[in-house]
């Protein structure tokens, strides 16, 4: 068959800045030379990018940028020199990155590789969508998709079938192809770090693994392994993704943030969907089933997450240790890798992350891997380097989450975990009625949280009235709530830029209590549980120093409603689930002071919605 492909190829890349501040000066694709013969775009840190930048310096190279990823650029440039023009496209990719050090995820473009891409990862996500009008018959492989695929196709059968190998596939071993009709068909392949970016042209995607390399030409994409003898195999399979490209719009929302507020009384449901039997008070979670035995014998359960995930296994932990009776700890990924934390093998330990990517909490897993202990991830993103990296997991099944601001996410990590700890509790008996109580807890959920958005306006209202303008806002709780202070302050910080504290409210005359007078904003949340008392003079001691605190209490709580303050009413829950109420209208606050203070809500200055550097 003669070939007819015309090719076209295109990059580009939106950085969130590691090294160089963000200006033209460093915007990606950056580039070998005047004559752009290697460009590249990155997401990542190149560690080492210095020294390489010295050597090349001292070779005559006159870099543009700040960044680190100029290096590879020219990199590239140096030893494609070296090799006289010799080398194929991916043995010098191969040649660039056994010297680079850190995290990437690159997509190289050549003058004198027209038409060609190649892209490759280490610790940094990369995946590749795959379009094409026709039915790929790919379940297997080392993948290799072709023009000419048909033709292999029939033949590859026949091989596979007698287990012999096709001359052509040697070099890979293996190959997926299209079912075609004789004709070269258009294919296009995209490739991006999250499925988000790329579901409105294909759900079909393969994901890179580290030290794949992934070579895009005349229509055919081949994968090869920096290193042959890795003992990793090169079989990639093609996934087909669940996200609808209408989950990825932004439809009646003006922003994507508060488009995932209001779509939580149907991503918590999606949580739990086909998990938990309301009648008879159970929970079965496929992707734990295998290891329930494992985890109930372990000596200590670690939780190990960044930023928000962290705090929904914060809010979590009183549930594992009740239910459970196992010894928990929740851990900050960093600093749990700053520690170098102990961990044998009959731990426990749990990664908890939204996008599956975040690095700090993939080096926190390899490293307990590398100790034995039982992993577990709960991700939103299925194919994500955590679901794929540990032993077993759950998914949250939250649907994409777009603004860099976790909101629906957190609700449905923290109802996750609340199942999983259910769960692993069924041996007790002794807690029958307490599993009963919760679960029945999760089913009002929805209705619940559809009742506090109702509130949406006046929540409008009081950031306007009362928040919005001023420096500080501290935000108070005990027990259950301490979780939801540190969430709604990072909230507030991360798209109002106000500062905000979480303060757990035990703590307070050890120290924040000399923060409050008049003049502080303060959040109190009051809700009804057994430190209600304990909250009650917190409230006491900010009054006392001419704090006016609004408060966030429960529904019909009299005692509150003759209060002269502020108050923020919520439905009552079981006192274990309250904070996956407590924590809504925080949500909305933050939103709201976000657009009043014109801030790019779904993008907030110096943020990423995967933190895929350390
Ligand atoms: C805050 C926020 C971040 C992430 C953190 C971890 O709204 O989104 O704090 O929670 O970067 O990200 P994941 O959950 O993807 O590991």
């Amino acid at each position: 068959m003669t070939k007819t492909f015309i090719s076209h190829t295109a990059m580009a890349h939106t950085r969130w800045a590691t090294h160089g501040q963000p200006s033209n000066r460093n915007c990606h694709p950056h580039r070998s030379d005047e004559n752009n013969e290697f460009t590249v775009v990155h997401n990542g840190i190149i560690t080492n990018f210095k020294e390489i930048r010295m050597v090349l310096e001292k070779k005559g190279f006159v870099f543009e940028s700040d960044t680190d990823t100029e290096c590879v650029a020219k990199l590239a440039k140096y030893l494609y020199d070296q090799g006289k023009g010799k080398l194929s496209f991916t043995a010098l990719v191969k040649a660039v990155i056994k010297e680079l050090e850190g995290a990437f995820a690159l997509i190289f473009k050549s003058t004198k590789f027209p038409n060609e891409l190649v892209a490759t990862r280490r610790g940094s996500p990369l995946l590749i969508g795959v379009k094409t009008d026709k039915k790929l018959k790919v379940d297997f492989v080392d993948v290799e998709f072709g023009a000419d695929a048909e033709k292999i196709s029939e033949e590859a059968d026949a091989y596979l079938a007698s287990d012999k190998t096709h001359p052509k596939m040697r070099r890979t071993q293996s190959r997926a192809f299209l079912s075609d009709d004789g004709q070269p068909q258009p294919i296009e392949y995209y490739l991006a770090s999250d499925a988000s970016a790329i579901i409105e042209h294909t759900k079909r995607v393969l994901y890179l693994e580290d030290d794949d390399i992934a070579h895009i030409s005349e229509g055919e994409l081949h994968i090869h392994r920096l290193r042959r003898d890795d003992g990793v195999s090169s079989q990639r399979s093609i996934m087909t993704l669940e996200m609808e490209l209408a989950q990825v719009m932004k439809g009646q929302f003006k922003h994507y943030m508060q488009k995932e507020i209001f779509e939580q009384p149907e991503s918590v449901v999606n949580t739990m969907r086909g998990r938990v039997n309301f009648n008879t008070h159970s929970i079965t979670l496929g992707g734990l089933k295998a290891y329930l035995s494992t985890i109930r014998r372990c000596r200590r359960i670690v939780f190990v997450a960044c930023g928000t995930s962290y705090h929904s296994a914060l809010a979590t932990r009183a549930i594992f240790e009740e239910l459970t009776e196992i010894p928990v700890s929740v851990e900050l990924a960093s600093d749990f890798l700053d520690r170098r934390c102990p961990i044998f093998r009959d731990d426990v330990c749990v990664f908890v992350s939204q996008s599956g990517e975040t690095a700090d909490t993939i080096l926190a897993l390899r490293y307990c891997l590398e100790r034995g202990a039982l992993c577990l991830g709960v991700t939103n993103t299925v194919g994500s380097t955590i679901s794929r990296e540990t032993h077993c997991g759950v998914h949250i099944n939250a649907g994409p989450e777009i603004g860099v601001a976790s909101t629906k996410a957190y609700t449905s990590q923290y109802i996750a975990l609340a199942m999983m700890a259910i769960q692993l509790g069924e041996d007790r008996v002794s807690m029958t009625a307490r599993r009963a109580e919760i679960i029945d807890g999760l089913h009002e959920l929805p209705r619940h949280i559809k009742e506090i958005l109702a509130t949406d306006a006046d929540l409008r209202q009081l950031a306007q009235d009362v928040l919005f303008g001023q420096k500080s806002l501290l935000i108070m709780g005990r027990g259950y709530q301490n979780a939801t202070c540190l969430e709604g302050a990072l909230k507030i910080k991360e798209v109002s830029y106000m500062h905000s504290e979480g303060i757990l409210a035990g703590e307070l005359k050890h120290g924040p209590l000399a923060l409050i007078d008049e003049t502080m904003p303060v959040i109190l949340i009051m809700t009804k549980d057994s430190l209600y008392p304990k909250v009650q003079s917190a409230y006491e001691q900010v009054t006392a120093r001419m704090g006016r605190p609004i408060i966030i209490a429960n529904t019909g709580d009299e005692n509150v409603a003759k209060n002269p303050c502020h108050k923020i009413w919520v439905p009552q829950t079981v006192d274990c689930l309250q904070g996956l109420l407590t924590i809504i209208p925080l949500q909305l606050i933050s939103y709201h002071l976000a657009v009043l203070g014109g801030v790019d809500v779904d993008c907030p200055r110096n943020l990423a919605k995967s933190v895929t550097v350390e």
